[in-house]
């Protein structure tokens, strides 16, 4: 018999990690968001919490709405937020992700996790307009994920430290997409598939040296940081703190941080002083590679 009622936890997700964009994601241990879904005659959302004021209540409109339709199940669905809203952690993708994989468990609808994630990328999609599984795909399975040609594929790397500043500035995916170019030169492209490919062995290795060193991209990351102020000096004082590597998280302005876990407070610090210094409030996240979404309750 399915279950009338569950409350999970779904994590926020970090999308790109440089060179692997549109194709890899993380899991965020912290922040995640709380969604509770409760059998209903209709679809209801209820949105509490960070940026609750900002998110459409409409379910055609609303992530996790789209994706309770798409499945045909009338559920009430109560969201309380802790990802903050266009922050480049996946805050779209957390309820689409979280409601699809809630809902298979509810019906037991039987639907494999690679069915839920494009499921969710569709929802995803219906609401914010931007067609991508990097974020969802994390949010459902956890871990490291590469997500190509409708397969995901995961592996958990241990105990890597992760530092995610989120500053106190809006950055639209559709604009941060629709900035970059149609093309790219040869030259870019070898750079940025070795690193894709470093990329992944450092999180078959848990190496965070070398997961640090492959985060660089060309192109992407150049185009994008134009939209984050203080981006330079932020990477300056991140490296110089010790971290491995920083790039953008998703499309932004979050920026992440690779390190060891008993670093992570330094660094969170010397990137908020960017910040702070390029008169930009920001916030951080001590964080690392977490747990896909799981039911609390
Ligand atoms: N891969 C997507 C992008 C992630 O970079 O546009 C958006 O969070």
């Amino acid at each position: 018999m399915g279950k009338d009622y569950l409350k999970i936890r779904v994590p926020a997700t970090s999308a790109n990690l440089g060179a692997g964009f549109d194709v890899f994601g993380i899991a965020l241990e912290i922040p995640f968001d709380i969604i509770e879904i409760e059998k209903s005659d209709r679809i209801g959302i209820i949105i509490r919490g960070r940026g609750s004021e900002h998110i459409p209540t409409d379910p055609r409109n609303n992530t996790a709405g789209v994706v309770a339709s798409i499945l045909g199940k009338t559920v009430k669905i109560t969201i309380n937020r802790n990802i903050p809203l266009s922050s480049g952690l996946g805050s779209s993708a957390a309820p689409a992700a979280g409601v699809a994989w809630a809902l298979n468990e509810m019906y037991e609808l039987g639907l494999s996790e690679e069915e839920l994630v494009g499921i969710a990328a569709r929802g995803e999609q219906a609401a914010s307009g931007v067609a991508h599984a990097d974020n969802v795909a994390p949010a459902i399975y956890g871990g490291f994920v590469i997500v190509h040609k409708d397969k995901i594929i995961s592996l958990m790397p241990e105990n890597i430290g992760i530092v995610a500043v989120h500053p106190d500035i809006i950055v639209s995916t559709r604009a941060a997409r629709a900035m970059l170019p149609g093309k790219m030169h040869i030259d870019d492209v070898s750079f940025n598939i070795g690193n894709a490919a470093s990329m992944v062995v450092g999180m078959m290795k848990s190496d965070i040296k070398l997961i640090g060193e492959s985060m660089e991209s060309r192109v992407i990351e150049r185009i994008r940081s134009g939209l984050i102020k203080g981006y330079s000096l932020v990477k300056k004082k991140a490296l110089d703190a010790g971290a491995a590597g920083v790039t953008i998280s998703g499309s932004g302005p979050t920026m992440i941080a690779v390190c060891r876990m008993d670093e992570r407070e330094k660094i969170a610090k010397a990137m908020m002083q960017g910040f702070s210094e390029s008169h930009v409030r920001s916030e951080a996240f001590m964080t690392t590679i977490g747990r896909g979404v799981e039911i609390i309750g």
